[in-house]
C-alpha cells in the first residue's frame, strides 16, 4: 500500500526534474520504511551482554595528538548540519539564524571562522551547508551576503521524507507537493545519502578532496582542529568521532561502544530500561558523543556504492498540526561509524562542544563569559573555575524573542556558579552576578534589575533593593 501511495504520488507530478528527484528520495525512504517493519516485525533489541567499554586504543585523548602539517588543509571540506529548526527555542525559523552576538548569527560565526581558517594558513577550504526544505530559504537569505566574499559556500538540501500516519502507516501527505507538514528532514544520517544524491559528493572528490568534517551548525566550539584531522590521517581512519567527558547534564548522550568487536554507537533509545540507570552512570559510560564527526570521502562513496548503510532507525512519534498522530523514521550520523574502516573516536575538551539547546546556553555564549574572536569562542581567562555556571531560567524565558527582551546585554558571569530566574524578571544592561545568584518573581509581582547592577551571593524575591 505505501508503494502504490509513493508511486501514485510520484505519477502525478509534472515536471520531470521534479519527478525524478521525488523518486529517487521516495526510493530511499521506502527503504527506510521497509527496514522499519521488518525490525518492527522481529523485535530486534541490542543484547546488553554484547556490550562492553570500547578498548582504549580505539579511544585517544587528545591531548597526545600530534599537531598538523597544515598543507593537507587542500584536501578539506566543511559541513555544517543546517536541517533543524529552532522550534524548542520558541523560534519559526532555523536554529542557525538565531542571532548570538553583536547581531551575527551562528550561520555568520561559522562562516567567519572559514575566513579565518582559510586566511591562517593560505588555503581554501569550502564551507558546505546541508538545509532542509525547513531551513532552505532563510539559510540562503542569510549566506546571500558573502556572494562577494572569498569564500566558497556550497549548498544542497537533505531529503524530505513523508510522514506516515502511526494507524494505516501510509504518508500523511496526499500528494507530493502538499503542505510541508506531511513531510519531514529525516535526521542528520541523512547527510551521507543527501550529499551523495546531490552530486557533490563526486564532485569534491573529483576536485582532489578527501576528508570531509561534519558538526551541528549551533556548536561554536566545532571548528577545524589541526591535530585532530593530523590523527585521522596518521592512523588511516576513515571516521573519527569527536567525543567529550559526560558531566551530570549530559547524561543523554550517545555513547561509544564495543559490539561484538566493532565500535558503534549507543544511543538512549536503543538501552533496554533495565539497564538504563547503568547507561546513564557517568562512571560506567564516561563520554559522549558530540556529533562532530570527519570521515573520508571515498570511504563514504564505497559504503553508499555498496549499499551497506543500515543505520539504526530513531522512530519519532509526532502530531501533525491537525492532530494526527504520525511517525517520522530518522536516523543519526554517529550511527554511520560502523561501517567505516579504522574508526576511531578522539577524547576532546569540553570547548569544543558547546551547543545550544536553550535559551539558558543562549544566555552563556551572549555574556562576557567567552571573548569572541574570528567566530571562535573562547572561555574568558579571568574565569577561575573551568567549568561553565548551571543556569536555570523559567518558561518566561524560554522563546528566544522573550530571552531578548528580558536579558540586555553585557551580561558578566565570570564569577557567576550558579543562577536561577523565575517569573516576570527583567535584567538591565551590563550587570554583574557571582556566586548564586537567585531572582524569583512570584505571580503578580515584577522584579527589574536595574542597569549596571551587582549581584553576588543573592537572593531576590520581593522588590529589588541593592
Ligand atoms: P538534532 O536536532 O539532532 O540534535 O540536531 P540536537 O540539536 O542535539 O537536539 P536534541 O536535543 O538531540 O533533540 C543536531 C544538528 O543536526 C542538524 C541540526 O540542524 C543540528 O545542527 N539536523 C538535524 C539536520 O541537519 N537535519 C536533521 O534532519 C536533523
Amino acid at each position: 500500500a505505501m508503494r502504490n501511495e509513493l508511486n501514485r504520488m510520484a505519477n502525478n507530478i509534472q515536471d520531470p526534474e521534479a519527478k525524478r528527484i521525488f523518486g529517487a528520495e521516495m526510493e530511499d525512504f521506502f527503504l527506510l520504511f521497509n527496514r522499519y517493519l521488518t525490525e518492527k516485525a522481529k523485535g530486534e533489541k541490542i543484547e546488553w551482554d554484547k556490550v562492553n567499554s570500547p578498548p582504549a586504543e580505539r579511544i585517544l585523548p587528545y591531548q597526545q595528538l600530534d599537531s598538523l602539517d597544515p598543507s593537507m588543509l587542500d584536501k578539506l571540506v566543511v559541513l555544517r548540519l543546517n536541517g533543524g529548526l529552532g522550534t524548542t527555542m520558541g523560534c519559526q525559523g532555523p536554529k542557525s539564524v538565531i542571532e548570538v552576538r553583536d547581531g551575527l548569527t551562528f550561520l555568520d560565526l561559522c562562516v567567519r571562522q572559514i575566513e579565518h581558517l582559510n586566511e591562517t594558513y593560505n588555503v581554501n577550504v569550502p564551507f558546505i551547508l546541508m538545509s532542509s526544505f525547513n531551513t532552505a530559504d532563510d539559510t540562503d537569505r542569510v549566506i546571500q551576503k558573502y556572494e562577494n566574499h572569498n569564500i566558497n559556500i556550497l549548498t544542497f538540501n537533505q531529503s524530505k521524507y513523508p510522514r506516515v500516519n502511526r494507524d494505516t502507516l501510509l504518508p500523511v501527505a496526499k500528494e507530493a507537493d502538499s503542505d510541508n507538514a506531511g513531510f519531514y528532514p529525516p535526521g542528520h544520517g541523512n547527510v551521507l545519502d543527501a550529499l551523495n544524491n546531490s552530486g557533490l559528493l563526486d564532485q569534491l572528490i573529483a576536485a582532489g578532496k578527501e576528508y570531509i568534517f561534519v558538526s551541528n551548525v549551533d556548536n561554536l566550539g566545532a571548528t577545524v582542529d589541526l591535530n585532530i584531522y593530523q590523527q585521522m590521517i596518521n592512523s588511516q581512519a576513515e571516521y573519527l568521532m569527536e567525543l567529550t567527558d559526560k558531566t551530570k547534564a549530559d547524561v543523554k548522550g550517545g555513547t561509544l561502544i564495543d559490539y561484538e568487536g566493532n565500535l558503534r554507537l549507543l544511543e538512549v533509545a536503543q538501552v533496554p530500561s533495565d539497564h538504563l540507570e547503568e547507561f546513564k552512570n557517568v562512571n560506567k559510560f564516561k563520554i559522549f558523543n558530540t556529533n562532530s564527526v570527519w570521515m573520508k570521502l571515498t570511504a563514504m562513496k564505497r559504503v553508499l556504492d555498496n549499499d551497506e548503510l543500515d543505520l539504526e532507525i530513531i522512530v519519532n512519534n509526532k502530531v501533525t498540526p491537525k492532530g494526527e498522530p504520525v511517525i517520522q523514521l530518522e536516523t543519526a550520523i554517529g550511527a554511520a561509524i560502523k561501517h567505516f574502516r579504522n574508526a576511531i573516536g578522539v577524547n576532546v575538551p569540553r570547548s569544543r562542544f558547546l551547543p545550544v539547546k536553550s535559551c539558558s546556553d543562549l544566555l552563556l555564549i551572549k555574556s562576557g563569559l567567552y571573548t569572541m574572536e574570528h567566530g571562535q569562542l573562547t572561555m574568558n581567562k579571568a574565569r577561575q573555575f573551568s567549568g561553565t555556571p548551571v543556569i536555570k531560567l523559567g518558561d518566561q524565558f524560554k522563546k528566544v524573542s522573550d530571552f531578548e527582551r528580558r536579558v540586555k546585554g553585557g551580561l558578566n558571569i565570570v564569577e557567576l556558579d550558579h543562577l536561577t530566574v523565575n517569573g516576570d524578571v527583567h535584567i538591565g544592561k551590563n550587570c554583574t552576578f557571582a556566586g548564586t545568584v537567585i531572582i524569583i518573581a512570584t505571580d503578580g509581582n515584577k522584579i527589574t534589575i536595574p542597569d549596571g547592577s551587582r549581584l553576588e551571593n543573592k537572593l531576590v524575591t520581593g522588590s529589588l533593593a541593592i
